[in-house]
């Protein structure tokens, strides 16, 4: 079975192309906002002015012809309403074209599934660290259930809005990381973990309160130390609630080498096993969309087209997961 996913939620314009458990093309076109945050109608118009060409991309790529296409999946929810609403018609007219079923998938539950398939993950404890998302996740009793999340803004978002503040462009992550490793001179700042959830909003202003009296260097290392020991004791605390023995990392900032070798250290100390989705497979992209589309098919069948409409709130622990087993 061939499936072409279509993920639009927010920055990214993604198209995969899987055939059961292979990927045969990951095609995507990004929108970089010039200047602060992502502008959901800009980011829209984007997505619009590419859909079509990354599309032809993808398929060229994975050398087939459209008419090999089985099913076509697309990210349902939850993301920027505009920018779904693109992917969706993208989804819905290319299905009706091809005559094959269309099938919605939740966009965070995509990055569980395609992080299992590349790391061989089975059941893990998942930490979900993007822009736009922060969350540990699950699966107990038929669906992915969320255990821990940010109580205002995501990981992501708090590095770029620091980095925006020290002149460092969209997104911050990768530069943040280089100028962290310049230090090892811990300054004292904000840690809020609350049960399994966490905070980072107090955290970033009070950054941005210490910027002039500080070194960048210093206050870019103390960052990622106090805000990645945040996102790993709560982690943490959930592999013991849940008594888990495997924790994936994915999302753009499963990228920070810092986090990760944090995430393997907490895992080893409980004799647990520390997987990394693949940068590829960890920032959004259309091959999560595809694989997980195909999965939710087989178990559940196609969405059909009067209830593809787009779900911006569309949370994890609401889908029926039940192709776990
Ligand atoms: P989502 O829709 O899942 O919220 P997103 O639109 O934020 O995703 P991603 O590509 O998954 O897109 O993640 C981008 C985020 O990852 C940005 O906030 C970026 O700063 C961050 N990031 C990328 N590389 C690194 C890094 N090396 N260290 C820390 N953060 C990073
Ligand atoms: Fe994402």
């Amino acid at each position: 079975m061939i499936t072409l996913g279509i993920e639009s939620t927010a920055h990214t314009f993604g198209v995969g192309i899987v055939e059961d458990g292979t990927i045969l093309a990951n095609v995507k076109s990004a929108y970089e906002p010039d200047e602060g945050g992502i502008h959901p109608r800009k980011a829209s118009e984007h997505h619009y002015a590419n859909a079509k060409q990354t599309i032809d991309n993808a398929i060229s790529k994975a050398d087939i012809s459209e008419e090999d296409i089985d099913l076509v999946a697309f990210s349902q929810g939850p993301g920027i309403p505009q920018c779904l609403q693109i992917g969706g018609t993208a989804a819905r007219s290319l299905s009706q074209k091809l005559g094959v079923p269309l099938v919605g998938v939740n966009h965070c539950i995509a990055h569980i599934e395609v992080g299992k398939l590349e790391t061989g993950a089975e059941d893990p404890v998942t930490l979900y660290v993007s822009g736009g998302n922060s969350q540990i996740i699950a699966y107990a009793g038929g669906k992915y259930r969320i255990f821990g999340e940010t109580l205002d803004i995501a990981i992501g978002n708090a590095i770029d809005k620091f980095a925006r503040s020290i002149d460092i462009p969209h997104p911050g992550g990768p530069r943040i990381e280089e100028l962290a490793e310049k230090s090892e001179n811990l300054v004292e700042l904000p840690y809020v973990v609350k049960g399994m959830d966490f905070s980072f909003s107090g955290l970033v202003t009070r950054l941005q309160q210490m910027l002039g009296d500080y070194d960048e260097e210093d206050l870019c290392y103390s960052f990622q130390e106090y805000a990645f020991a945040m996102l790993v004791e709560a982690t943490e605390r959930a592999i013991a609630h849940l008594d888990k023995d495997e924790v994936l990392v994915t999302g753009g900032v499963a990228a920070n080498k810092r986090l990760q070798e944090m995430l393997e250290v907490m895992a080893k100390e409980r004799g647990a096993n520390s997987y990394k989705v693949p940068n590829e497979y960890a920032m959004d992209n259309g091959a999560m969309i595809a694989y997980t589309g195909q999965l939710k098919y087989n178990s559940k069948g196609e969405t059909e087209i009067n209830r593809s409409g787009i779900k911006p709130d569309w949370r994890t622990d609401q889908v029926e997961a039940d192709w776990n087993g």
